[in-house]
């Protein structure tokens, strides 16, 4: 696994025990959320025993990435642990999003480490040091750049993990193959073993957080599919799972960037080809009156991520033509 330049280890784990933490801290707070309770009860409770850690459980879903789920978080954390204490994430995007949030704001920063129960932060959430919570119906509006102390893969999570949920992670998987990585598409297109594939796919997420951790050129390349995706996922009401929507997300950029000759056809038929190994051909029929992540935002301008000869191409685009062009020529549309 590449990970050299981060400043923390990612490492794979099999059982509760390789958690190892190369550092004593005060006290220990994990952080989970009730289905995951439910699901990896033992695995859990053995983390929680061994470093006689607080147990705080908060409701799944994104509905808890919100600022009162946090406020209470905040007000059990500060009673109940010092400066010098660690947060145990354990969990999918939204107990790492949250958790680390709160770790980088409690007394100035304390340190996190996540442990990835989910495909999606398997692959993408646990990784690459972005923390958050939604707020005035925008999604993850609130926010820091913190890097965890380190980061668990609990990979054999993913055999409880529900059925729609590994799905929706394997959406962020197959833009790390588009957006990068041949080897990782061929990995996916011939059913490799899922460890392999994670491998691969972690390699590509740390690639670009290396190249670019605040995200002001490079990183970009990670939001294929969101700028559509977000806008989806938040007018549903949070009802749509995240990847999902990132799905659904691709398969619009790829359209644009078909009609606006950026996307040369060779891209967009393998692309095409590994979203509908796992999202099927459907009619995309979202309203979409705007793409801005804020209501206050000035710009009319919007980073846009294509594809073209195979890989990610950020390109600035007006906010409003795009809307249009998607309006004419892709709603009601099946891809
Ligand atoms: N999930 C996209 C990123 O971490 O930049």
């Amino acid at each position: 696994m590449n990970k050299d330049e981060l400043s923390y280890e990612i490492k794979i784990i099999h059982k509760a025990n390789e958690i190892v933490l190369d550092k004593k801290f005060t006290k220990h707070l994990v952080l989970t959320d009730r289905n995951l309770y439910k699901e990896q009860r033992a695995f859990i409770d053995e983390i929680v025993k061994s470093y006689d850690a607080f147990l705080y459980v908060i409701d799944a879903g994104e509905e808890s990435k919100s600022l009162s789920v946090l406020e209470n978080l905040l007000e059990y954390a500060a009673d109940k642990i010092d400066r010098y204490s660690l947060i145990i994430n354990i969990g999918g995007g939204v107990v790492t999003d949250i958790g680390g949030f709160a770790a980088s704001i409690l007394y100035r920063g304390i340190k996190h480490v996540n442990v990835a129960t989910s495909l999606l932060a398997m692959t993408d959430a646990a990784i690459g040091s972005k923390t958050g919570i939604d707020f005035c119906d925008k999604k993850n509006i609130l926010g820091t750049f913190y890097d965890p102390y380190k980061v668990f893969i609990a990979i054999d999570a993913l055999e409880t993990l529900p059925k729609d949920e590994y799905i929706s992670g394997f959406a962020e998987v197959i833009k790390h193959a588009l957006i990068h990585d041949g080897e990782l598409y061929d990995l996916i297109k011939n059913d490799a073993n899922i460890e392999e594939i994670l491998e691969k796919s972690i390699a590509t997420k740390v690639h670009f957080v290396c190249e670019d951790k605040n995200e002001k050129g490079a990183r970009m390349a990670l939001n294929f599919g969101h700028t559509f995706g977000h806008v989806i996922e938040a007018s549903s009401g949070f009802n749509l799972a995240h990847g999902t929507c990132v799905a659904i997300g691709m398969k619009i950029a790829l359209e644009l960037g078909k009609i606006l000759n950026i996307t040369d056809e060779e891209t967009y038929i393998r692309s095409f080809d590994l979203i509908h190994k796992y999202y099927p051909i459907e009619e995309i029929n979202y309203e979409i009156k705007s793409l801005k992540s804020d209501k206050k935002m000035m710009a009319d301008e919007i980073n846009f991520v294509f594809l073209k000869n195979k890989e990610a191409l950020i390109q600035k685009m007006n906010e409003r033509k795009v809307v249009e062009l998607y309006n004419e020529h892709i709603k009601n549309k099946k891809f």
